[in-house]
């Protein structure tokens, strides 16, 4: 028997995505679960109502001793579950690790066309992603996989950062790219110990009033991830990809993890991580937009229906470019509200 036809000829490099022929997704949240234990798969039905993206973490946080079971929770919670249109997703084991090929050579036969989403973590270069690109079509080939599965970097290498573009033109597959600020922090040498978020050594101070040198002056706290994040979010668009900014570690603060992801989305990232309940509704508030926002936006898409020229609303000028940022959010909301 003829064997079915790969999905990709590898390394198509400037041809159209496939995936752009694939439903649009909502991706606001990716939501981390721990597929080893029994009383969070338990939980995932109730979850796939909750969430727009479920990801089952074979990864870090996964002691090395329940790896194959983290690998044998998720095959089990993919077959099980009708996930319906939120996505399946999982982070597989990195790619010189000792797990990796049993996570790819089990997950893809077992879970074929429901499983959506491969999250490649420490993705150093555009090889990386050739590699699984051709690990993929081999074995979508040998299991009758019929849609693509699409591959997520996550962006947590100081050379990766330095190949972010070559990694989002990598291949078709690519779906989007992930900032993974803990792992980043190491590579890169920073001298913190948190998963995400700011730091309060991280600041500049305000000047000296030169009439009372010595008085108490403000410091004003920095952005670490800001110079990242905005690299990847030009290489995501140049290239037709989705950016994420990735975990918040402090649960206890959600004022901190709202103000982060809110950073990211008005930086142009689709969505975040969750890794904890009381992140899905605030990564729900933040990445849909804001009624006040999208009313705005509709008055400006009405009042230049062809998209040019200048008009004024509210005293502030709207051009061409204001109505494409307006179609943007408008576009956003009509795809949350689908
Ligand atoms: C995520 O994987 C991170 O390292 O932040
Ligand atoms: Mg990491």
């Amino acid at each position: 028997m003829k064997p079915p036809r790969a999905f990709f000829q590898p390394l198509a490099i400037g041809a159209p995505a496939p995936y752009a022929a694939l439903p649009v997704r909502t991706e606001r949240m990716i939501h981390f679960v721990p597929p080893h234990m029994e009383k969070v798969r338990a939980k995932v039905p109730q979850l796939i109502s909750q969430v727009d993206v479920v990801l089952g973490n074979l990864e870090d946080a996964i002691p090395a001793d329940a790896k194959e079971a983290a690998r044998a929770g998720f095959v089990q919670m993919g077959q099980e579950n009708d996930f319906g249109d939120t996505g399946l997703w999982v982070r597989i084991n990195c790619l010189n690790s000792p797990w990796v090929l049993d996570d790819l050579m089990t997950i893809v036969p077992a879970l074929k066309d429901k499983l959506d989403v491969i999250m490649l973590p420490k993705v150093e270069g555009a090889w990386d992603i050739h590699y699984l690109d051709q690990l993929l079509a081999q074995l979508e080939a040998r299991a009758g996989v019929t849609k693509p599965i699409l591959i997520h970097a996550i962006l947590e290498t100081a050379q990766g950062v330095k190949n972010v573009e070559e990694i989002a033109a990598a291949s078709p597959r690519m779906q989007g790219m992930s900032l993974g600020p803990a792992d980043l922090a190491a590579s890169r040498g920073m001298k913190t110990t948190r998963v995400g978020g700011g730091h309060p050594g991280y600041k500049v101070l305000a000047d000296a009033d030169p009439a009372s040198p010595d008085a108490p002056r403000a410091a004003y706290q920095q952005d670490l991830w800001h110079y990242t994040l905005a690299r990847m979010v030009d290489a995501c668009q140049t290239y037709g990809l989705k950016a994420f900014y990735g975990p918040f570690g402090d649960f206890s603060d959600t004022a901190a993890c709202e103000a982060q992801f809110r950073n990211a989305f008005l930086m142009g990232c689709a969505g975040a991580w969750t890794l904890h309940p009381t992140q899905i509704d605030i990564a729900k508030r933040v990445f849909s937009p804001d009624a006040d926002e999208v009313a705005f936006a509709k008055r400006i898409l009405e009042a230049m229906p062809d998209g040019t020229g200048a008009v004024m609303i509210d005293g502030k000028m709207q051009d061409d470019a204001t109505w494409k940022q307006a179609k943007v959010i408008v576009d956003l909301a009509r795809q949350v509200a689908a």
